[in-house]
Protein backbone atom coordinates (compact mmCIF):
# COMPACT_ATOMS: atom_id res chain seq x y z
CA UNK A 1 0.00 0.00 0.00
CA UNK A 2 1.15 3.55 -0.46
CA UNK A 3 0.84 6.27 1.14
CA UNK A 4 1.78 10.02 1.00
CA UNK A 5 4.49 9.78 3.34
CA UNK A 6 6.17 7.10 1.34
CA UNK A 7 8.34 9.30 -0.59
CA UNK A 8 9.81 11.29 2.83
CA UNK A 9 10.68 7.76 4.09
CA UNK A 10 12.12 6.56 1.06
CA UNK A 11 13.89 10.02 0.75
CA UNK A 12 15.16 9.30 4.86
CA UNK A 13 16.27 6.54 3.73
CA UNK A 14 18.63 7.09 1.09
CA UNK A 15 19.71 9.90 3.02
CA UNK A 16 21.09 7.86 5.57
CA UNK A 17 22.51 5.11 3.53
CA UNK A 18 24.82 8.08 2.19
CA UNK A 19 25.94 8.30 5.37
CA UNK A 20 26.48 4.12 6.05
CA UNK A 21 30.52 4.58 5.94
CA UNK A 22 29.81 6.29 9.68
CA UNK A 23 30.10 2.71 11.53
CA UNK A 24 26.78 3.83 14.04
CA UNK A 25 24.90 4.88 10.99
CA UNK A 26 25.70 1.49 9.40
CA UNK A 27 25.01 -0.42 12.87
CA UNK A 28 21.40 1.43 13.22
CA UNK A 29 20.73 1.23 9.49
CA UNK A 30 21.39 -2.52 9.67
CA UNK A 31 18.29 -3.31 12.55
CA UNK A 32 15.99 -0.94 10.52
CA UNK A 33 13.33 -3.43 8.32
CA UNK A 34 12.27 -0.30 5.41
CA UNK A 35 8.59 -2.37 4.91
CA UNK A 36 7.17 -0.56 7.71
CA UNK A 37 3.25 -0.22 7.84
CA UNK A 38 2.09 2.75 7.90
CA UNK A 39 -0.16 4.55 10.53
CA UNK A 40 -2.86 7.06 10.30
CA UNK A 41 -1.88 10.15 12.35
CA UNK A 42 -4.03 13.34 12.34
CA UNK A 43 -1.93 16.45 11.33
CA UNK A 44 -0.48 18.52 14.06
CA UNK A 45 1.17 21.79 13.11
CA UNK A 46 3.43 23.36 15.34
CA UNK A 47 4.93 26.75 15.28
CA UNK A 48 7.99 26.39 14.40
CA UNK A 49 7.40 24.88 11.20
CA UNK A 50 7.72 28.15 9.83
CA UNK A 51 11.47 28.25 9.96
CA UNK A 52 11.43 25.03 7.46
CA UNK A 53 11.71 27.47 4.56
CA UNK A 54 15.09 28.94 6.08
CA UNK A 55 16.39 25.69 6.99
CA UNK A 56 16.23 24.40 2.90
CA UNK A 57 18.00 26.66 2.30
CA UNK A 58 20.98 26.05 4.94
CA UNK A 59 20.87 22.52 4.32
CA UNK A 60 23.85 20.93 3.05
CA UNK A 61 23.49 19.77 -0.41
CA UNK A 62 22.83 16.14 0.27
CA UNK A 63 20.60 17.11 2.77
CA UNK A 64 18.20 19.84 0.57
CA UNK A 65 16.18 16.81 -1.12
CA UNK A 66 15.44 15.75 2.26
CA UNK A 67 14.77 19.22 3.78
CA UNK A 68 12.59 20.24 0.70
CA UNK A 69 10.21 17.56 1.11
CA UNK A 70 10.04 17.55 5.16
CA UNK A 71 8.93 21.55 4.43
CA UNK A 72 6.45 20.55 1.97
CA UNK A 73 4.85 17.83 4.00
CA UNK A 74 4.96 20.24 7.56
CA UNK A 75 1.50 20.81 7.34
CA UNK A 76 0.03 17.36 7.27
CA UNK A 77 2.62 15.76 9.65
CA UNK A 78 1.93 14.98 13.15
CA UNK A 79 4.30 17.52 14.49
CA UNK A 80 4.93 16.79 19.05
CA UNK A 81 6.42 18.61 21.67
CA UNK A 82 7.88 17.21 24.67
CA UNK A 83 8.03 20.16 26.44
CA UNK A 84 5.81 22.97 27.72
CA UNK A 85 6.13 26.83 28.98
CA UNK A 86 6.81 25.63 32.73
CA UNK A 87 10.16 23.35 31.48
CA UNK A 88 12.09 25.69 30.02
CA UNK A 89 9.61 28.71 28.78
CA UNK A 90 7.25 29.94 26.00
CA UNK A 91 10.10 30.59 23.85
CA UNK A 92 11.67 27.04 23.62
CA UNK A 93 8.17 26.15 22.96
CA UNK A 94 7.37 28.64 20.30
CA UNK A 95 10.54 27.49 18.57
CA UNK A 96 11.06 23.68 18.99
CA UNK A 97 9.29 20.73 17.68
CA UNK A 98 10.14 17.16 16.36
CA UNK A 99 8.06 15.20 14.42
CA UNK A 100 8.24 10.36 14.24
CA UNK A 101 8.23 10.02 11.03
CA UNK A 102 8.70 6.14 12.04
CA UNK A 103 8.76 4.09 15.33
CA UNK A 104 6.03 3.38 18.10
CA UNK A 105 3.98 6.27 17.63
CA UNK A 106 5.06 7.39 14.19
CA UNK A 107 3.70 7.96 10.61
CA UNK A 108 5.16 4.73 10.10
CA UNK A 109 5.30 1.65 12.76
CA UNK A 110 8.76 0.74 13.57
CA UNK A 111 9.18 -0.86 16.87
CA UNK A 112 12.73 -1.32 17.12
CA UNK A 113 14.01 2.01 15.85
CA UNK A 114 12.46 5.70 15.75
CA UNK A 115 13.41 7.82 13.34
CA UNK A 116 12.72 11.98 12.35
CA UNK A 117 13.55 15.35 12.08
CA UNK A 118 13.83 18.16 15.19
CA UNK A 119 13.53 21.49 14.63
CA UNK A 120 15.16 23.99 16.71
CA UNK A 121 14.88 27.78 16.25
CA UNK A 122 17.74 30.83 16.61
CA UNK A 123 19.25 31.73 19.69
CA UNK A 124 17.20 28.33 21.78
CA UNK A 125 19.01 25.88 24.43
CA UNK A 126 18.00 23.06 24.88
CA UNK A 127 19.69 22.10 28.09
CA UNK A 128 21.27 19.00 29.20
CA UNK A 129 18.90 16.01 29.09
CA UNK A 130 19.50 11.88 28.87
CA UNK A 131 17.53 9.00 28.22
CA UNK A 132 18.18 5.31 28.06
CA UNK A 133 17.66 5.18 24.39
CA UNK A 134 20.79 5.42 22.14
CA UNK A 135 20.56 8.22 19.81
CA UNK A 136 22.40 9.48 16.28
CA UNK A 137 21.46 13.03 15.37
CA UNK A 138 23.09 14.18 11.82
CA UNK A 139 21.85 18.20 11.76
CA UNK A 140 20.89 18.68 8.06
CA UNK A 141 21.81 22.40 8.37
CA UNK A 142 25.30 23.68 10.33
CA UNK A 143 25.83 26.15 12.65
CA UNK A 144 24.59 24.66 16.01
CA UNK A 145 26.65 24.26 18.79
CA UNK A 146 26.45 20.40 20.78
CA UNK A 147 27.85 19.53 23.74
CA UNK A 148 27.63 15.66 25.21
CA UNK A 149 28.86 14.36 28.63
CA UNK A 150 31.37 16.84 30.29
CA UNK A 151 32.67 18.07 27.29
CA UNK A 152 31.93 21.93 25.94
CA UNK A 153 30.12 23.34 22.89
CA UNK A 154 31.23 22.57 19.62
CA UNK A 155 30.00 23.55 16.68
CA UNK A 156 28.52 20.59 14.17
CA UNK A 157 28.36 20.93 10.56
CA UNK A 158 25.81 19.12 8.32
CA UNK A 159 26.13 15.97 7.47
CA UNK A 160 28.06 15.07 10.66
CA UNK A 161 26.98 12.33 12.78
CA UNK A 162 26.46 12.79 16.39
CA UNK A 163 26.41 9.81 18.54
CA UNK A 164 24.94 9.81 22.45
CA UNK A 165 25.21 6.29 24.10
CA UNK A 166 22.70 5.41 26.79
CA UNK A 167 22.07 8.07 29.46
CA UNK A 168 25.01 10.53 28.14
CA UNK A 169 24.12 13.87 28.84
CA UNK A 170 23.42 15.84 25.55
CA UNK A 171 22.51 19.53 25.13
CA UNK A 172 22.17 21.94 21.92
CA UNK A 173 22.20 25.35 21.23
CA UNK A 174 21.89 27.03 18.11
CA UNK A 175 23.13 30.79 16.77
CA UNK A 176 21.72 33.22 14.47
CA UNK A 177 19.88 30.43 12.32
CA UNK A 178 17.68 27.32 13.00
CA UNK A 179 18.10 23.58 13.21
CA UNK A 180 16.98 20.88 11.50
CA UNK A 181 18.23 17.51 12.46
CA UNK A 182 17.48 14.19 11.92
CA UNK A 183 17.31 11.54 14.80
CA UNK A 184 17.39 7.97 15.25
CA UNK A 185 16.61 5.99 18.74
CA UNK A 186 16.92 2.67 19.52
CA UNK A 187 17.32 -0.19 22.43
CA UNK A 188 15.27 1.97 24.63
CA UNK A 189 11.74 3.01 25.23
CA UNK A 190 11.35 4.92 21.67
CA UNK A 191 8.58 7.03 23.52
CA UNK A 192 10.61 8.37 26.61
CA UNK A 193 10.47 11.60 28.36
CA UNK A 194 14.05 12.88 28.42
CA UNK A 195 15.68 13.57 32.03
CA UNK A 196 16.50 17.08 32.27
CA UNK A 197 19.69 17.61 34.65
CA UNK A 198 20.34 21.31 32.83
CA UNK A 199 17.59 23.50 33.27
FE1 LIG B 1 18.63 12.92 22.82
Amino acid sequence: MTTKFDGLLAAFREYLQGGSANPAVASFLGEIDWSMPSRRLEPKSVACSVLLDRTVSLASERARPLAKLLAGYRGELHWGQTYTAEDFGQRFVDNYGWVELFGTRGHFANDKVAGGFLVLGPGIEYPDHHHVAEEIYIPLTGGTEWRMGDAGYGVRQADEVIHHASNVNHAMRTGGEPLLALYLWRGGPLAQRSTITGA
